[in-house]
């Protein structure tokens, strides 16, 4: 059983970066290796390292937590889905970077509590950790207790001009999406230093924390794609909200994260709303 000290941020944020840091080891390790890819669905593939890291990370937690449940981007009916903390898992962010031998890509892991008898979506993000294995570096977070990239604090960036912004986005699977996401780009094209897609959510997500990017935005992202940067984020002093703007939480279908400074500007150049209602289930 779990006793309060195991629900203590620093705790989790150093478990979290443990396994972060294994995992993307491992990834790193075998990354030149033939690949074994299969589909799982439109536009989206799933590799036996995605599998192998996530093993490496699940199998870590439940040594130290044996009652803490899990919320996993690859499917494993044997992990349980309740307990005191959730871990919100993304072994492979960056699959398709990954598979193409393109070196952007990372490991995400959150610990998240579930609030008592509440909806299961307002989860609170106790701690994360964001694992770039190319590039050596780790992001991470505990609530309240600031962000750091390699140990050294990090904040996000000052911009509040979006002339000298630096955006990043991705592509979504489904054409509604892309078509969406296309003509949000034709609007700013002309207003924004640069625009970057990156093929990594969680990644650019980090660097939004560490100030290389003044904002990002994505119409589908998934829990594990978020979770672990919204925390990273929310302590560099960045802002995270769902498409319409709202708190982000975790079955919302996209995200908006920003300095805080161009969140409202960017929304206004883009005619957000507008385009976000058009979308299926926006
Ligand atoms: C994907 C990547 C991609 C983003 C997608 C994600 P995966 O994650 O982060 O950049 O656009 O929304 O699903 O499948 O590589 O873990
Ligand atoms: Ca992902
Ligand atoms: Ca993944």
């Amino acid at each position: 059983m779990s006793n309060q000290n195991d629900i203590d941020p620093k705790l989790l944020r150093s478990i979290a970066e443990q396994a972060a840091t294994q995992a993307g080891h491992l990834i790193k390790e075998i990354w030149s290796q033939p690949r074994q890819i299969s589909s799982k669905g439109f536009r989206d593939i799933v590799t036996d390292a995605d599998l192998a890291s996530q093993s490496l990370i699940t199998e870590l937690i439940r040594k130290r937590f044996p009652d803490h449940g899990f919320l996993t981007e690859e499917d494993d009916p044997d992990l349980p889905t309740t307990g005191p903390i959730i871990w919100i898992i993304d072994p492979v962010d960056g699959t398709t970077n990954y598979s193409r031998q393109i070196p952007s890509f990372c490991v995400s892991i959150s610990a998240a509590r579930l609030p008592n008898n509440g909806p299961r979506t307002e989860v609170e993000i106790l701690a994360g950790a964001i694992y770039d294995p190319m590039r050596d570096e780790l992001f991470s977070a505990a609530k309240g207790q600031g962000s750091t990239l390699n140990r050294q604090t990090i904040h996000v960036s000052q911009t509040s001009d979006l002339e000298i912004a630096a955006v990043g986005f991705d592509w979504s699977r489904e054409n509604d999406r892309r078509q969406a996401m296309a003509d949000i780009i034709g609007r700013i094209a002309h207003d924004v230093h640069t625009l970057r897609a990156t093929g990594s959510a969680a990644l650019a997500l980090a660097w939004v924390a560490a100030g290389r990017f003044d904002l990002y935005f994505n119409l589908r992202i998934g829990p594990w794609d978020m979770a672990a940067a919204k925390v990273i984020i929310g302590e560099a002093g960045g802002q995270v909200s769902s498409l319409l703007g709202d708190r982000w939480d975790i079955e919302d279908s996209g995200c908006i994260v920003s300095n805080g400074r161009l969140h409202m500007p960017f929304k206004k150049l883009t005619h957000f709303d507008e385009l976000v209602a058009t979308l299926s289930d926006g």
